[in-house]
């Protein structure tokens, strides 16, 4: 039974509904048994009140501008951790000791080579194939090259699986971009850090070392932490709904991936500097606020706005400094489209439409400007986020497969097609 009981009067019926409380944040109505006691579906498109499970990796208090994993304030970890050690967290509910991080970095670093057939499933991309929809497949494909951690009801092959697919997203996702660039794959350096080793593979030729700059590489390790999980977004309730019927977890990421890759979720970061782009100077910001603002335009200001925050995204935050700091790294001072972004953020905090309906920039704002400025193609932005959230993405496959109360997801609808009829016309007689 729940913490204490809600009543709902129905058609004349009182329904008593448990009502739980979680740690932190809202409490939860159980309407599980809704349907069988009244014979009502709840609606909620777009679940904008709906808790679709349990969980206790990730805290967000949008109203307050709050980020936590495993109660650990984002820019806390982001500050004093690292992506591996982050990685631990999702997974196992603890930043790890000294002997588990080691364990930890090693068993990850044994991971990181793709499977050499992969590179021939690669090749039959064409060449201009955006980077995200190679993802898609390569991630899914891993499980044809996997057999041994496919059983999903095997705890080590479930950690085996985890392991892989956290490892090797750097190692693909470096292979689309070399493709689309026609130069040779570069293998993984696993005396590298994680960071440090996909700017390697991305940026390395055979011919040509590549001096990876810590303060890049550092920069690289924190986008991928704030990046890491955000509770119950669309790609990870896509990960959370395909692993639910008992698929295999690399089929999930790849479910997740073509999730991620839309404009209102990961596709973002890509839209953002393809708008600062086509805002191009300073003065022209006025006349994309009012497209903005304007019903009849489709035209969002893009890297603004959230579902759940209602706040400074706290992601944001932490970018804005570290986009800086990336910027005086590789000696550029005169980057227009940090003008451009500081310019708009400043104007669209103070209007009166984004300040009423509380729009701030989110995780995607600046995420762009500091890829850019490594040398990372827009098409890759995504990517990045696909590389960073699989760690998230595992961790909720893994706490759902472990969840004793865990069901095949299977949402209900309102119908509104035509009632039943036959073909000659005629309607078919409703029975009681
Ligand atoms: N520019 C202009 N108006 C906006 C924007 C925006 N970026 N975002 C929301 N609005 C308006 C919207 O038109 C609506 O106005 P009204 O109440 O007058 O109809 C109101 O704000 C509420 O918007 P909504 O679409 O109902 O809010 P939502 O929670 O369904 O959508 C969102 C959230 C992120 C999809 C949306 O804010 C958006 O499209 N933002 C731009 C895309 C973006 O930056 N996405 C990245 C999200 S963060 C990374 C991630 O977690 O994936």
């Amino acid at each position: 039974m729940g913490d204490k009981m809600a009543t709902l009067t129905i058609d004349g019926n009182e329904l008593q509904l448990p009502v739980y409380n979680g740690s932190e944040g809202p409490s939860v109505m159980d309407i599980s048994s809704l349907y069988k006691d009244s014979g009502y579906f709840t609606y909620d498109p777009g679940f904008l009140s709906t808790a679709s499970c349990e969980s206790s990796i990730t805290f967000i208090d949008g109203e307050k501008g709050i980020l936590r994993y495993r109660g650990y304030d984002i820019d806390e970890l982001a500050e004093n951790c690292d992506y591996l050690s982050t990685c631990h967290l999702l997974l196992y509910g603890e930043l790890p000791d000294a002997a588990q991080k080691e364990w930890f970095d090693r068993k990850m670093t044994l991971h990181t080579m793709a499977h050499e057939q992969l590179q021939f499933m690669m090749r039959g991309f064409p060449r201009r194939a955006h980077p995200m929809a190679i993802m898609v497949g390569a991630a899914a494909s891993l499980s044809a090259f996997y057999h041994d951690s496919l059983d999903i009801n095997d705890p080590e092959q479930r950690e085996l699986a985890a392991f892989r697919m956290i490892a090797k997203m750097p190692t693909i996702a470096a292979m689309c971009y070399k493709y689309s660039i026609g130069q040779p794959f570069v293998y993984p350096d696993n005396d590298l850090g994680f960071a440090e080793n996909f700017l390697h593979m991305m940026f390395a030729t055979p011919c040509e070392k590549y001096k990876v700059s810590p303060i890049l590489a550092d920069a690289m390790d924190k986008i991928l932490i704030l990046h890491a999980d955000h509770e119950q977004n669309a790609s990870t309730s896509t990960v959370r709904l395909a692993g639910s019927s008992g698929a295999n977890p690399f089929a999930c990421v790849g479910a997740g991936i073509a999730s991620l890759w839309g404009p209102a979720h990961g596709g973002a970061n890509e839209a953002v500097i393809n708008m600062l782009e086509e805002i191009e100077n300073v003065k022209n910001i006025p006349e994309f606020i009012e497209r903005a603002k304007d019903k009849n335009d489709p035209f969002r200001l893009m890297g603004f706005g959230h579902r759940v925050y209602k706040n400074y995204d706290p992601r944001a935050k932490v970018l804005r400094q570290t986009c800086k700091q990336v910027l005086e790294e590789l000696g550029i001072k005169d980057e227009p489209l940090l003008d451009i972004a500081v310019e708009l953020e400043k104007i669209a905090l103070e209007d009166e439409y984004f300040v009423e309906r509380k729009l701030y920039p989110n995780v995607d704002f600046y995420s762009g400007i500091i890829y850019k400025a490594m040398g990372i193609p827009a098409s890759m932005y995504t990517v990045l986020f696909a590389i960073a959230r699989t760690s998230g993405w595992v961790a909720q496959w893994k706490e759902m497969i472990e969840d004793p109360k865990q069901k095949i997801g299977r949402p209900r609808q309102l119908f509104t097609g035509p009632e039943g009829r036959h073909l000659d016309g005629s309607v078919i007689r409703k029975t009681a």
